[in-house]
């Protein structure tokens, strides 16, 4: 929800801030705009549209030098995306110059206050009310830019991770976060702002992850001096080591990330369960959950909180902690939960679920168990990210970084370790016998070859592709662990082929969407051998006497469901309560080749960001 870079340096601050915009553009894409200062001029470039856009304009208007810059590309929330409303804007004076991600919330009673004092405004944003707002105590208070910027966000409501500099002091950029991530790149000499570490990564592996409520002074020839915003105490920063190299965060020559994270799968499940499952002796060991583990075997429910595809796999943990361990499981979105005035207990464990670590509603859901005493656990995958530090205690999904917009391995590896946590508490809560615990380990160990055994089929599911990429409609069909695959299969197609798609249990539809079925209606249908096998092949008869066109996900060598399926698509066999583990790479690949014959951009669908700090 919007990226953030900036350079201070001895470089040229262009190549590194568009370079940076480009790997932060799965933030938002709505807009992008730069900020250099060449020495004498403060040049401001912004436009509606994506980084290459910007790209072309500054090229064109030859507004690319400067040792410092700042830049931003931009997920709208107030005003809507055009040249005006991007950023960077400028204060009244055209001195200072700012980018912020996150919301100021009080930012129309301030603007009133400004436009009373004098001030006008360009946009419709809350941020040039807040460069405004920096402008105007900076002048009443008669105080550094620093400072200034204190007070103005003392005087905010809101959330943001902002960079500040001032064109008449060239030799330091101020920074800030309450909410939105904020990563500092320390170089020799020079220091690196961003969202996350992506665009620094080539030039320095130092970085300091801003806390919340913390700004910093970035000045070249002066170390940096970390403090906290509201009471202006001193912090030491902690300067993290970072282990993410260039090749992750590429294409590696894959057509786009969604392609290449779908097939970094196998590898991904494998580093989740790396170091956790000892299938040799017998054990799993997660410390996050091990140094816990009382308020595990204690809780009389598990609440999972989460928000899109996290959630998703909130409701697979649920099939599968109440199979093997035997716990009530309730999912809930985080932005109802923390609405509704949920009933929590101090016996509760709540489990948060997020790829970025970010999302505004799941943070929220978060604090509001915490203050009604929950144990919280989080799952993310972005280390360090806020969720992963507001959590009590956590597992890291380790799928490395996810950069298409559609989640995709990062659901995979949310359910492993979802997994594991159920296996170590059914093993703990002798729900499961030892053997059986043994024979579930090395069942899990095989994953990731029968993932690549799935991803087999990729020309196949193109091909199926090609034949449905015009449908208007599309449901998707799933019993028990596969019906949220099933809803996971109708968002991936919704999100990047724009496609209308429902996910429904299978036993469901025929107690309304049976009324959609006719000659024109696709219906994937999860049939995996297992469990409830025979009541979807009734599922799909019915579907078969309504003329409705039926892609069945099947077990490999099935051949009930193929003599009835105008398309089966095979996966390999496994444990039934691992089948989401495979069933989901089909529905993946669907969506992407039906997206890619519509010609969409599958890594930046439109309306979309990766990361939702806003709620
Ligand atoms: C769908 C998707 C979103 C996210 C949701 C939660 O492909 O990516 O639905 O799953 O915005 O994001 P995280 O997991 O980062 O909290």
């Amino acid at each position: 929800m919007c990226g953030i870079v900036g350079y201070i340096g001895k470089r040229d601050a262009y190549p590194i801030v568009l370079n940076g915009l480009k790997r932060l553009e799965y933030r938002g894409y709505d807009s992008a705009g730069i900020a250099l200062y060449d020495g004498e001029l403060l040049n401001v470039c912004k436009t509606k549209g994506k980084v290459s856009d910007l790209e072309i304009k500054m090229q064109a208007a030859s507004v690319i030098h400067g040792n410092i810059g700042i830049g931003h590309t931009r997920w709208a929330t107030h005003g809507v995306p055009n040249d005006v409303n991007s950023h960077p804007h400028y204060s009244n004076s055209g001195n200072l110059v700012i980018i912020h991600n996150g919301i100021i919330e009080n930012y129309e009673p301030l603007k009133k206050e400004l436009i009373n004092r004098g001030f006008n405004f360009k946009s419709d944003t809350d941020t040039e009310v807040l460069i405004n707002l920096i402008e105007d105590v900076k002048n009443q208070e008669d105080v550094k830019l620093g400072k200034a910027v204190q007070i103005a966000l003392n005087q905010t409501i809101g959330a943001y991770a902002i960079a500040v500099f001032d064109k008449n002091k060239p030799n330091e950029i101020v920074v800030a976060r309450l909410g939105s991530p904020l990563a500092i790149g320390v170089g020799e000499d020079e220091f690196f702002i961003a969202s996350d570490a992506s665009p620094f990564l080539e030039f320095t592996k130092n970085a300091i992850y801003l806390e919340d409520g913390e700004m910093a002074v970035v000045r070249t020839h002066k170390d940096l001096k970390v403090r906290k915003i509201h009471d202006d105490s001193l912090v030491d920063p902690y300067v993290q080591k970072l282990q993410m190299n260039l090749e992750q965060i590429e294409k590696g020559g894959y057509d786009s990330f969604m392609l290449k994270e779908i097939y970094e799968q196998p590898q991904a499940i494998k580093d989740t369960f790396r170091g956790r499952m000892l299938v040799d002796q017998g054990l799993i060991k997660m410390a996050g959950v091990d140094d816990h583990i009382d308020k595990f075997l204690n809780a009389k429910r598990i609440l999972v909180v989460a928000c899109g595809t996290s959630w998703h796999a909130g409701l697979v943990a649920e099939y599968i902690f109440e199979e093997l361990a035997r716990i009530p499981v309730e999912v809930e979105y985080a932005s109802e939960f923390r609405y509704r005035n949920p009933v929590i207990n101090e016996d509760d464990v709540v489990i948060a679920i997020s790829q970025s670590g970010e999302t505004a509603d799941t943070m929220a859901a978060i604090k509001l168990a915490k203050e009604n005493g929950a144990f919280v656990f989080g799952v993310c995958n972005v280390v360090g990210s806020s969720i992963s530090r507001e959590t009590h205690a956590g597992a890291y999904t380790h799928a490395g970084p996810e950069i298409g917009v559609a989640s995709t391995k990062a659901f995979t590896t949310q359910i492993t370790v979802l997994t594991l946590i159920a296996l170590q508490l059914a093993k703990k809560k002798g729900k499961i016998s030892t053997s059986q615990f043994h024979n579930y380990l090395v069942e899990l160990e095989s994953i990731p070859s029968k993932v690549k055994d799935a991803l087999e089929s990729n020309d196949h599911i193109e091909q199926i592709a090609s034949v449905y990429k015009n449908a208007k409609n599309c449901l998707y069909l799933g019993r028990g662990f596969n019906f949220p695959v099933a809803l996971e299969g109708a968002l991936k197609l919704k999100e990047i082929s724009y496609i209308h798609a429902e996910g429904y249990p299978a036993a469901e539809m025929k107690h309304g969407p049976i009324a959609l079925i006719d000659s024109d209606m696709p219906v994937v249908v999860i049939a995996t051998k297992k469990g409830h096998y025979e009541k979807v092949v009734s599922n799909i008869q019915e579907i078969k006497s309504r003329e409705g066109k039926i892609i069945g996900v099947v077990t490999q060598g099935d051949i009930d469901v193929r003599g009835l399926a105008d398309h089966a698509i095979e996966v390999p066999d496994t444990l039934e309560f691992l089948t989401p583990l495979l069933t989901t790479i089909p529905l993946q690949l669907l969506s992407y080749h039906i997206a890619i014959a519509l010609g969409r951009d599958v890594d930046q669908p439109r309306n979309l960001a990766k990361s939702v700090t806003v709620e």
